[in-house]
């Protein structure tokens, strides 16, 4: 007997050995199509690769894709629990050939895996084919010598396969399983088909054609093979059993459901333990491919199965959360074959335990009212649809829960009713709702709002996806079509772009589709919940309704995340390196820069900077990764996350935390943990390198620090690096020597400035060049001295004042300069013994008169003045000398 790891494995090397390229399963949530809500089948990853529009390195290949079946078209959610072989969540093994090999191949590859590799007994095997499909038939019998009896015939849309309305399709042949006599069913085709003792367990698929409309069918490039096996199905074959739910995964499933709640899985508890492993299944596969449970959209399937799972987790008489004590069995059984599933285990943790607890609160006060409403109720009726309205809307009871509570007492729900209250409720919502000021521009975002779903965020994942436009807004109102070089708000159902937020700036990037190119410069977020693409039309006519790629610019986006990380990284540092007092009082995260505001007294001075930027990159440098996860946001805060004061968060909210701490008391613990709804790099390592370029004041009590990250600080520091070099060749030094030549030229020029200035003095006193009469008189018993001087500046005048009557000891000296444009600038001083009797004012008046001035100003030790005609120098030198002596 194999378990199903050893199944999953043998398939995937079987084909290997085969030559086919074994490529990993794709996320839950498709990427390259909008129209579908989960990936449900082993193709979809190839879709446009059977059509031709997509290459790939390999024609051959082999998966083991995960799939879901709930919600949108393909729905097993309503069946799970009560039969054998219904899942939300299974696994499809296939093989695959895009133009390589067809039939004749495709069904010797299939019938020697099942026949020798796993060894079923071929006579126990039958096949069918589509009825036209000769060839088929023709194959089987030589390849596997099945009588004709056992080569069926089907003429209906079974054995013609097809991805949906559109989309590659073929015929196709069946392989079944016959699990014996003792178990009612008939072959396929029979009237007792329906019966459980032929099971399908692969079904290949002859791709040959594409749809392309309901009237259109095209051939494909070239003929393909497209197989699909339920490994739940083919475990159960191999392991002797009937039922899916009894092969080995879900044994331990079940095991630790039965462990954890006391209750055997018996009689009517049999149902409450399937529905929860298969559900537990679903739940952390979507959760770990990026989906969190919501209200609306990919997000409100996945609430419903949890909730469903939480119903019947509460009839096993469960009064705590318990889901999420069955995971660490789901990653043992599964992790090895899906990392993605260790990898988000805390955060499927948490959410499972978040959603259980939460809904618990509701939950028996609503089975007390659906008891209520539904105790005199039989086989039959149904519940009226006000009530089930109201357990949806006050308690959170998603429709298929009350159905599935009522389904084992035949009691059914008026569907139709519960549909006309919620219609209502809205109609009232927006009766209610009543725009003004700012509100009133952003009306038609909620007008839009009412009538389509909240956009479906992918960007945390991917930068690519498919999409389909749900609305265009031309100049504030609603439209059907824009044309080549109108501008024109685009949403789409889903888009990988983000939509500015938490100082986050919106992603830029492509939309394209059949015959129109869009370039988006900026994307918001409106109406609750809508992304708002901000467009240009550059070709062609977008129209609501059609199917678009979308494209976020990689490098820019690169950048957002490394600043977004890196800010969240600066944030503790700041507060490890100034205080816990530091909190964020402003962000900007650019693609090319990083903007972060923060309460603190004062400047952060250098050596504060250097130690917050050393420890931020020291984050950088463990490469740590950056893990995601959703919490309550009490929770999240008791753990230590930073959230921004005053502001609102919903109930759950996003953490994101990064690396380990290196001392004090975040040693050895989470380094940053911050709410946050922003892109992050997956690692830190991703961030290169944290440089902050520059330090300064918004406001009292707010410094702004600007840093630079990756390849930006990189090219900062290169150029910074590149002036040192440039530097260092001027000054012929070594670009190590230049701070010390810079010292010495410093030096040198303070010293030449001193010996200039000595220069200059001796020039002025000592003859030389000044023109005329140089020397020191006696007048009356005062000592004079008057000169002219020129090559000093004027402001320079009062120091050889003060120089000259400190060589006078008493006196009155007078210092005319003349200046290259001719005019002059006069000083006068007079030592303190003389000053009450010859006032400095008084005379460097007379001096000013002499050299045209209007006069100057000053104290009676010294006093200045200027005047336009410096010709007149020696005149006013003697006419001081003239008003001494008088
Ligand atoms: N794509 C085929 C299926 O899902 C194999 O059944």
């Amino acid at each position: 007997m194999s378990g199903v790891n050893e199944i999953r494995t043998t398939f995937l090397d079987y084909f290997g050995k085969n030559g086919h390229e074994i490529v990993p399963s794709s996320p839950l949530v498709p990427r390259n199509d909008p129209t579908l809500m989960f990936t449900n089948a082993g193709m979809v990853q190839f879709k446009n690769v059977f059509t031709g529009l997509e290459s790939r390195p390999y024609s051959t290949a082999v998966s083991s894709q995960k799939c879901v079946r709930a919600g949108g078209k393909h729905n097993d959610l309503d069946n799970v629990g009560y039969t054998a072989r219904h899942h939300t969540f299974f696994e499809m093994l296939g093989n695959f050939s895009f133009g390589d090999y067809f039939k004749e191949r495709a069904i010797e590859l299939a019938w020697n895996l099942i026949t020798k590799e796993f060894g079923i007994d071929g006579r126990r095997l039958l096949v069918t084919v589509y009825h036209t499909d000769d060839d088929a038939f023709d194959l089987w019998k030589k390849i596997a010598g099945l009588p004709d009896e056992r080569i069926i015939r089907i003429a209906t849309s079974d054995n013609f396969w097809a991805m949906g309305d559109t989309g590659p399709c073929g015929p196709c042949s069946e392989i079944f399983y016959d699990h014996g006599e003792d178990i009612w069913g008939g072959p396929p085709g029979s009237a007792e088909e329906d019966g459980d003792r032929f099971i399908e367990i692969w079904n290949l698929v002859f791709m040959q054609f594409e749809q392309l409309s309901a009237e259109e069918r095209v051939e494909l490039p070239r003929p393909s093979i497209d197989t699909g096996m339920g490994l739940e199905r083919i475990a159960a074959v191999l392991q002797g059993v009937h039922d899916n739910y009894d092969i080995d995964l879900f044994r331990a499933l079940i095991a630790a459901s039965v462990e954890a709640t006391g209750v055997a899985a018996e009689g009517g508890r049999r149902a409450s333990h399937r529905v929860i492993a298969d559900h537990l299944r679903s739940s952390a596969f979507l959760i770990a491919d990026g989906v969190l449970p919501s209200n609306e959209g990919r997000g409100y399937v996945l609430r419903r199965i949890m909730r469903r799972a939480m119903r019947h987790a509460r009839l096993l008489g469960a009064d705590e959360p318990l889901m999420w004590k069955l995971l660490p069995t789901l990653v043992s059984q599964m992790g090895r074959a899906y990392p993605e599933l260790q990898r988000a285990e805390a955060l499927i943790s948490e959410t499972l335990k978040l959603e259980e607890s939460r809904f618990r609160k509701t939950l028996d006060r609503g089975l007390t009212l659906l008891d209520d409403a539904s105790s005199s109720l039989g086989e039959g009726d149904r519940l009226d649809g006000e009530t089930a309205f109201k357990l949806y809307d006050t308690y959170g009871f998603p429709l298929d829960l009350t159905e599935d509570a009522l389904r084992l007492r035949g009691v059914g729900v008026d569907t139709d009713g519960f549909n006309a209250a919620m219609a209502r409720q809205k109609a009232e919502a927006r009766a209610n709702w009543s725009g003004s000021g700012e509100a009133a521009t952003e009306k038609v975002w909620f007008e839009l709002r009412d009538r389509i779903e909240a956009t479906d965020f992918l960007g945390y994942d991917t930068e690519q996806a498919e999409g389909v436009v749900r609305a265009l807004v031309v100049d504030g109102a609603s439209v059907e079509a824009a044309e080549k070089g109108s501008r024109v708000e685009l949403v789409s159902n889903q888009t990988p772009f983000y939509g500015e937020s938490g100082g986050q700036m919106g992603d830029t990037g492509r939309i394209t589709g059949e015959g129109f190119a869009l370039s988006i410069t900026d994307t918001q977020k409106k109406g609750d919940g809508l992304f708002v693409h901000i467009a240009a039309v550059d070709e062609g006519t977008v129209r609501v309704g059609d199917e678009i790629v979308l494209d976020v610019d990689h490098a820019r986006r690169s950048g957002l995340r490394q600043n977004h990380s890196a800010t969240h990284l600066l944030h503790e540092a700041l507060r490890e390196v100034l205080g816990t007092h530091v909190a964020q009082k402003g962000s900007l995260v650019a693609p090319d820069r990083l903007r972060f505001d923060i309460s603190h007294p004062k400047a952060v001075e250098p050596e504060e900077m250097a130690r917050v930027e050393e420890m931020a990159n020291a984050i950088v440098i463990q490469n740590a990764p950056v893990v995601t996860r959703l919490m309550a946001v009490d929770d999240a805060i008791a753990e230590g996350a930073m959230a921004l004061f005053g502001e609102k968060y919903g109930d759950e909210v996003r953490v994101v935390s990064m690396g380990t701490g290196i001392e004090g008391d975040k040693h050895g613990r989470t380094y940053s943990i911050e709410l946050c709804g922003g892109t992050h790099v997956s690692a830190t390592g991703d961030i290169g390198l944290i440089r902050i370029v520059g330090e300064s004041g918004v406001s009292a009590g707010v410094r702004r620090l600007e840093a630079l990250t990756g390849a930006a600080a990189r090219a900062y520091l290169t150029e910074q690096d590149e002036r040192v070099r440039q530097l260092a060749g001027t000054l012929k030094v070594q670009p190590g020597e230049v701070l010390s030549r810079v010292e010495g030229l410093i030096e040198e020029r303070r010293r030449l400035e001193r010996e200039l200035a000595d220069a200059k003095r001796k020039l002025a006193f000592g003859g030389g060049g000044a023109s005329g009469d140089g020397d020191t008189r006696d007048i009356d018993g005062v000592k004079y001295l008057g000169k002219v001087v020129t090559g000093v500046e004027a402001k320079a005048l009062k120091g050889l004042a003060d120089d000259g009557k400190k060589a006078l000891g008493s006196g009155v000296v007078c210092f005319v300069g003349v200046a290259e444009d001719g005019k002059a600038s006069v000083v006068v001083a007079v030592t303190d013994d003389l000053k009450d009797r010859k006032s400095a004012v008084d005379l460097v008046r007379v001096a000013s008169q002499s050299l045209g001035g209007k006069g100057g100003g000053g104290r009676p030790d010294m006093a200045q003045a200027g005047g336009p005609d410096g010709s007149k120098a020696k005149d006013a030198i003697e006419a001081v000398a003239q008003a001494l002596a008088a």
